[in-house]
């Protein structure tokens, strides 16, 4: 029996438990962990053979104006905030990521500074938190971040930072004599860049698992080593996108909706996840104060 078939045996007679809605505990920490644990060891970090891409990346010189009041009503971090709460989580589930990709942290993890932000379901907070990920990040001095809608079905972050959709990613990847630099919005946070989704497209999961998405994946994380790109990504138990995502980049963060979504989907997300070396686990939505009002993040970290 191999370690996998053993631990999805064990998983399997745990059913029961797996049933129930994941919550911040000690029990489904350890969990996460030994599983995230077994399936690193057995699973080698994917590294595609990847052919040189030619074109230079440049920038678009325009400046995409965000309305940092409305942001702020949303929820967001914006540019003056030092000591809100928001601030606060996001500075504690940036610090690993940006660590692993820049600092003392990087134990050879392939493509460090390219993060997924996905989650088992819809609605569970993606967009927020790789919004909310991205803002935190741009707000240090010195920091730098490129946003990527890569949520193609249903794209949300051009609408909610007040962006172009389209042309986007999507426009990109088809080839056609779309550049880079055209797709890239500068911000009035100088450390933001955006890339939209773009059109609409029935071959979008093609697209998105296309050699060009490859080249893409591997020219930002080689070209842009000083920067972090964070992507936004479908739901991973609704279609196969966010998975195909997952092997172009080094990091994730599995955003866990608390009180909702079930262990036993949390456990199928992090197998789907297999492929990439560090996934950290954020908790959102879980109730800060005794009335109920806030709607807080927690996070568990399990990388290996
Ligand atoms: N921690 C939070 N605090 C306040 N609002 C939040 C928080 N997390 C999510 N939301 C809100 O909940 C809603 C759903 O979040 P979001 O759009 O980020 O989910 P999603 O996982 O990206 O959904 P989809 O799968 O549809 O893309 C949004 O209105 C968002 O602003
Ligand atoms: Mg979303």
């Amino acid at each position: 029996m191999s370690i996998i078939e053993g631990a999805l045996n064990k998983a399997n007679k745990e059913g029961q438990q797996l049933n129930k809605p994941a919550e911040m505990s000690a029990e489904l920490a350890n969990k996460l962990e030994e599983k995230i644990n077994v399936l690193n060891k057995v699973v080698p970090a994917s590294t595609p053979v990847v052919p040189v891409v030619k074109e230079q990346i440049v920038e678009n010189q325009e400046i995409d104006e965000l309305d940092w009041d409305k942001l702020s009503e949303l929820g967001f971090v914006t540019p003056g905030d030092s000591n809100t709460q928001t601030v606060e989580e996001f500075r504690n589930i940036k610090h690993p990521l940006v660590s692993n990709a820049f600092g003392k942290g990087n134990n050879g993890i392939q493509r460090a500074n390219l993060i997924l932000v996905t989650s088992s379901l819809p609605g569970e907070g993606k967009t927020f938190t790789a919004i909310n990920l991205a803002l935190s990040i741009a707000n240090e001095r010195d920091k730098k971040v490129l946003l990527i809608d890569a949520d193609v079905a249903r794209p949300s972050v051009s609408n909610t930072l007040g962006i172009k959709g389209s042309p986007g990613l999507i426009e990109y990847l088809e080839g056609q004599d779309v550049k880079f630099a055209d797709i890239v919005h500068k911000t009035n946070m100088p450390g933001l860049r955006v890339i939209p989704a773009g059109k609409q497209h029935k071959h979008s999961t093609e697209l998105l698992s296309s050699n060009r998405m490859v080249m893409l994946a591997e020219e930002l994380s080689k070209r842009y080593p000083d920067r972090i790109v964070i992507f936004d990504s479908p739901p991973l138990l609704a279609a196969t996108q966010a998975e195909v995502l997952a092997k172009l980049v080094g990091q994730i963060v599995l955003v866990i909706e608390a009180e909702r979504t079930l262990q036993s989907m949390v456990m199928e997300s992090v197998e789907k996840l297999a492929s990439c070396d560090v996934v950290l686990a954020v908790f959102n939505k879980t109730q800060t104060s005794s009335e109920g009002a806030h709607y807080g993040y927690g996070y568990g970290q399990y990388s290996h």
